[in-house]
């Protein structure tokens, strides 16, 4: 799914008090779930009909890579922190972005939805592609989801890391859990400006929305703002892949930013998307009580800029806890003369299965098919793939044949314990999903 496709986004209390409360909740330690309740960072959620998080995904929940010393998704993070730190400083050296990364991913559909300007009725709100607690909370889907609490709390440059959930498609560059970074940062007109006496304003009052800008903002404003988001973000991604690095921009679409962009960068002759900016819809400061500010915001994918980085050609591998994976990046350090390229420590030879089935009459996800193949095949499935699709000439019934690509990365696994998987598979698409297997 395109970063432009997708656009989701925090509230509750501003206090600081609450904010260090926030920061001290460590791991998630999941203790026994019941039947009607499920329990998160020592709080219990009553399950209403809209939960789907399943005990795959919560076991994700807590294990914090981007916070395991020497994890490539840890070494990542760093660097993009240690760039802002070291080149955005006050006069006497001090960073000026503030940086969180111990953010619980368990947030209201306001945080997620509300804050950032998503409509009620939007298609990024469906059970289809979230995983939702119950139908007022659910696991953030993207770290925009604390953009206005941070604004709340005062801060005008900030960056926000955190674990984020998806349910998607599976292949080897799209895992239903993965990492994001946030960065936003507000300007006055001084700084903005820096020339008070060009008599340049932040806000145009009465002006339209055009293509190029909100309502209200000033063209001069955005047009700063544009060229300072985008020096920033070109800077940071030739600290991290050299300066020969090429990139590009494309105008985009978020619901909280206008005007949008994305940034891709080419790698091994491949254009990639690692961005989504823009900037900030004026209401997201407003209700942060920063209305006489004006901010652009950004929200890039740490697990794709760590695979660019060290050649990792599967985004599981993150979730291996073998030590031949984690000891490669041992030496890596923040300085990109350290790095290394991933070297695979033992190649399993996949094995495919095919599952084929009629579609109910009153309709079929593909989305929560892959969660199920997810939560039976647990990590052992690298890919799903619709490999036939047809409709019978009488019966107007359609068929679907997917492929199941079946590979461990750290180990082998035994035909029988695919058989096994398939057999769990074949009852439980047809006891939840109503298709007939064929
Ligand atoms: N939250 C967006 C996503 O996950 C990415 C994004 C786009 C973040 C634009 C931003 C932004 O802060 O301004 O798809």
């Amino acid at each position: 799914m395109s970063l432009c496709m997708v656009y989701r986004v925090f509230a509750r209390p501003p206090a600081l008090y609450y904010y260090s409360r926030l920061l001290s909740t460590g791991s998630a330690a999941l203790p026994e779930q019941s039947q009607d309740k499920l329990q998160l960072f020592g709080k219990l959620y009553d399950k209403d009909p809209v939960t789907n998080v399943t005990p795959h995904i919560l076991r994700h929940v807590g294990r914090n890579l981007h916070r395991v010393s020497k994890h490539p998704l840890c070494i990542i993070k760093e660097r993009v922190v240690h760039h802002f730190h070291t080149t955005y400083v006050n006069r006497v050296g001090n960073a000026l972005y503030a940086h969180f990364d111990d953010v619980p991913p368990v947030v209201s559909t306001e945080q997620n939805f509300d804050s950032l300007l998503v409509a009620p009725d939007h298609v990024t709100r469906s059970k289809k592609d979230n995983y939702y607690i119950n139908r007022d909370t659910l696991l953030r889907a993207h770290t925009s989801a604390h953009q206005r609490d941070f604004i709340k709390m005062g801060f005008d440059r900030f960056l926000v890391s955190g674990d984020v959930y998806r349910r998607d498609t599976i292949d080897s560059c799209h895992y239903p859990v993965f990492h994001q970074m946030e960065g936003v940062r507000l300007f006055t007109g001084d700084e903005l400006f820096r020339n008070e006496n060009l008599g340049l304003k932040l806000f145009e009052k009465d002006s339209e929305e055009t293509g190029e800008k909100q309502r209200g903002h000033s063209i001069d404003a955005v047009k700063m703002m544009e060229i300072n988001l985008k020096e920033t973000l070109d800077n940071l991604m030739r600290s991290l892949f050299g300066t020969d690095i090429q990139t590009r921009w494309n105008a985009c679409y978020f619901p909280f930013t206008h005007p949008s962009f994305e940034l891709e960068i080419k790698f091994q002759g491949e254009w990639l998307e690692v961005l989504g900016s823009g900037v900030m819809r004026q209401p997201i400061l407003d209700k942060g009580g920063a209305s006489d500010k004006v901010g652009w915001a950004f929200g890039l994918g740490l697990d794709r800029l760590a695979m660019l980085l060290f050649g990792i050609p599967d985004i599981r591998l993150f979730w291996s806890k073998d030590e031949r994976f984690i000891d490669q990046f041992k030496s890596v350090g923040i300085s990109l003369d350290t790095n290394v390229q991933y070297t695979p420590f033992s190649v399993f030879p996949p094995s495919y299965k095919d599952l084929s089935f009629w579609l109910p009459k009153t309709g079929f996800s593909e989305n929560d098919f892959h969660e199920i193949v997810r939560s039976v095949g647990g990590g052992l499935v690298e890919e799903v793939e619709l490999v036939d699709a047809f409709t019978h000439p009488h019966t107007n019934r359609v068929s679907h044949c997917y492929r199941l690509t079946y590979r461990a990365m750290d180990r082998t696994f035994t035909n029988r314990e695919v058989n096994e998987i398939m057999e769990k598979l074949r009852q439980e698409v047809q006891d939840t999903l109503g298709v007939n297997v064929r």
